[in-house]
C-alpha cells in the first residue's frame, strides 16, 4: 500500500493541471452555457478568479452562511479540526468554495478530491496520512465512494485511526494507526444516495438551495467589479433573471455578456446589450436554454405531458439519466414546470403555456393516472386536485413503455372484492 501521498500539500482544483474529479462527466454538450456543472478547465479558472474567499465576502445561502460560522468559530476557539460537514443541493451552487471558506477560516490546508477518483482503500489511505493537524479534506460526489473505500473512512472520520490489514490469509491481521485530527467536507448532488453509516458520521449537515434573484443580482455585481465590467442595475438583473438560481451560471451568462458588449458596443454592459446577447444564445426569459425547452417539448408533445419515465425520456434526448435528473430537472422542478410523481415526469400547465407563448405546438394532455387517482394520497393531477379514488396500491401491477403507462390494479381489485365479500356475508348473516 502506498503511503506517502504524491500529490502536493494544498491542491486546488483551479490550480491543479489535472482534470478535477468527473466534475466534467455530467453532460456531453459543452457549449450549454446554462449547465450548472463545471465544463471544462478554462470554466475552472472563471471560476476561480470570481469565487469569494471569506464567508463575509460570499452571497446567499444565509442559513448556512450562520450556522458554518459558529461551527468554525467554536472549533477555531477550541483549537480543534472541526466536525465533520456534509454539504449538499444541486450543482453550481458553491459546494467547493464553501469547502475552500472553510479551510481559509480554520488557517488550515485543503486537499481536494472526488468520490470516483477514489478507487482503492489504498488511495484514500495515501490521502488521509499526508494530511496535517486539522486539515480539511474535501471530497466532491461523496455519493460515489466504493463501499470498500467507505469502510476505510468510517473509522477514519470517527476515531483519526487508519485500520490496514498486514499479510493474506490465516495469517493476515489488522494494524491500526492513528491520523492527524482532521475535517472530512463531503459534497453530493444526492444526499439520498448517501449511505446511513456515512451520513451518521458527519457532525453537520447543510443543504444549498437555488439562490433569489436580488442575491444573483449582487453576485453578477462582484464578478463584473472583479472583471472591470461596467454593468448597469438593470442589466444585472436581466442576468440574475436568466441564472438560473445559480452563481455559476450568472458568472457565466456574465462573460458572454461581456463578450456581445466589447464586439456590437462599447464595452458598457446596459439592458439592451444584456438582453440582445442572451437572446443570441436562445435563453428565455424565464431562464431556459434550447435543451431545456428540448426536454419539456419531449415530454408535451410525445408522451402527452407525461407521465413519462425518466429512463424514456433519456433515450428520447439521448442524455444520460443522471444528466437529467441533476442537471436539467432541479430547476424545472423548481419553476413548477416539471411534477415527478411515482408513475414518471409530468410537464406543468405553466410549462404548456410558457412552451405555448414561444410557439410551440402544444397537444392536449394524456394523464391516464390522473384519471385514477390514488386510494392513499390526493390525486396527483393538476386538474383534479385533491380527489381521493381507487387504482393505486402496493401489488397492483404497473408496467410503462415509451412513455405509455399501463394499470391492472390487481391488489385494488383483491382488497374490493374482499371487503365486498365480509360486508355481504355480515349482511346475510342478519337476515
Ligand atoms: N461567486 C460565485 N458564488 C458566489 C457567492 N455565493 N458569493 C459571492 N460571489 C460568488
Amino acid at each position: 500500500m502506498a503511503l506517502a501521498s504524491q500529490s502536493p500539500r494544498v491542491e486546488h482544483p483551479y490550480e491543479s493541471d489535472r482534470p478535477h474529479g468527473m466534475l466534467a462527466e455530467m453532460t456531453d454538450d459543452t457549449s450549454r452555457i446554462l449547465a450548472s456543472n463545471l465544463l471544462d478547465e478554462a470554466d475552472l479558472a472563471i471560476e476561480g478568479s470570481l469565487r469569494p474567499h471569506t464567508l463575509e465576502e460570499y452571497i446567499g445561502q444565509r442559513e448556512v452562511k450562520a450556522n458554518l460560522s459558529v461551527l468554525l468559530a467554536a472549533a477555531r476557539g477550541r483549537g480543534e479540526a472541526a466536525d465533520h460537514v456534509l454539504l449538499y443541493g444541486p450543482p453550481g451552487l458553491g459546494k467547493t468554495t464553501l469547502a475552500t471558506i472553510i479551510a481559509r477560516e480554520l488557517g488550515v490546508n485543503i486537499r481536494y478530491t472526488s468520490g470516483p477518483a477514489i478507487e482503492r482503500p489504498g488511495d484514500l489511505a495515501a490521502i488521509l496520512t499526508a494530511l496535517d493537524e486539522r486539515d480539511v479534506l474535501f471530497i466532491d460526489e461523496i455519493h460515489r465512494l466504493s463501499r470498500t473505500v467507505e469502510e476505510i473512512l468510517y473509522p477514519a472520520m470517527e476515531d483519526y485511526a487508519l485500520d490496514v490489514m498486514i499479510g493474506k490469509g490465516p495469517s493476515a491481521r489488522s494494524l491500526r494507526l492513528s491520523l492527524k485530527a482532521f475535517t472530512v467536507v463531503g459534497a453530493t448532488t444526492r444526499a439520498g444516495r448517501i449511505s446511513g453509516p456515512l451520513r451518521d458520521r458527519f457532525g453537520a449537515t447543510y443543504r444549498l438551495d437555488f439562490y433569489d434573484e436580488d442575491d444573483l443580482a449582487a453576485i453578477v455585481d462582484r464578478s463584473a467589479r472583479i472583471l472591470g465590467v461596467a454593468i448597469e442595475p438593470a442589466a444585472a438583473r436581466a442576468i440574475a433573471r436568466r441564472g438560473r438560481g445559480t452563481p455559476r451560471i450568472v458568472n457565466r451568462l456574465l462573460k458572454r455578456v461581456r463578450d456581445h458588449a466589447e464586439v456590437h458596443g462599447t464595452g458598457r454592459v446596459d439592458r439592451a446589450i444584456a438582453d440582445e446577447a442572451m437572446r443570441r444564445m436562445e435563453i428565455d426569459d424565464e431562464g431556459l436554454d434550447s435543451t431545456d425547452r428540448k426536454l419539456l417539448a419531449a415530454i408535451v408533445q410525445k408522451f402527452g405531458s407525461g407521465p413519462v419515465g425518466v429512463q424514456a425520456l433519456a433515450a428520447v434526448l439521448s442524455e444520460e439519466v443522471e444528466t437529467i435528473e441533476d442537471v436539467y430537472e432541479p430547476f424545472l422542478l423548481r419553476l413548477a414546470f416539471l411534477d415527478r410523481t411515482p408513475q414518471g415526469r409530468i410537464a406543468t400547465e405553466a410549462a404548456r403555456q410558457h412552451l405555448a407563448g414561444l410557439g410551440f405546438e402544444i397537444p392536449p394532455p394524456r394523464r391516464p393516472e390522473a384519471e385514477m387517482p390514488s386510494l392513499w394520497e390526493p390525486g396527483t393531477g393538476s386538474d383534479r386536485p385533491g380527489e381521493v379514488g381507487l387504482g393505486r396500491l402496493p401489488g397492483d401491477i404497473r408496467f410503462e413503455r415509451d412513455g405509455l403507462v399501463v394499470v391492472i390494479p390487481l391488489a385494488t381489485m383483491l382488497l374490493v372484492s374482499v371487503v365486498l365479500t365480509i360486508v355481504l356475508s355480515i349482511v346475510g348473516r342478519g337476515k
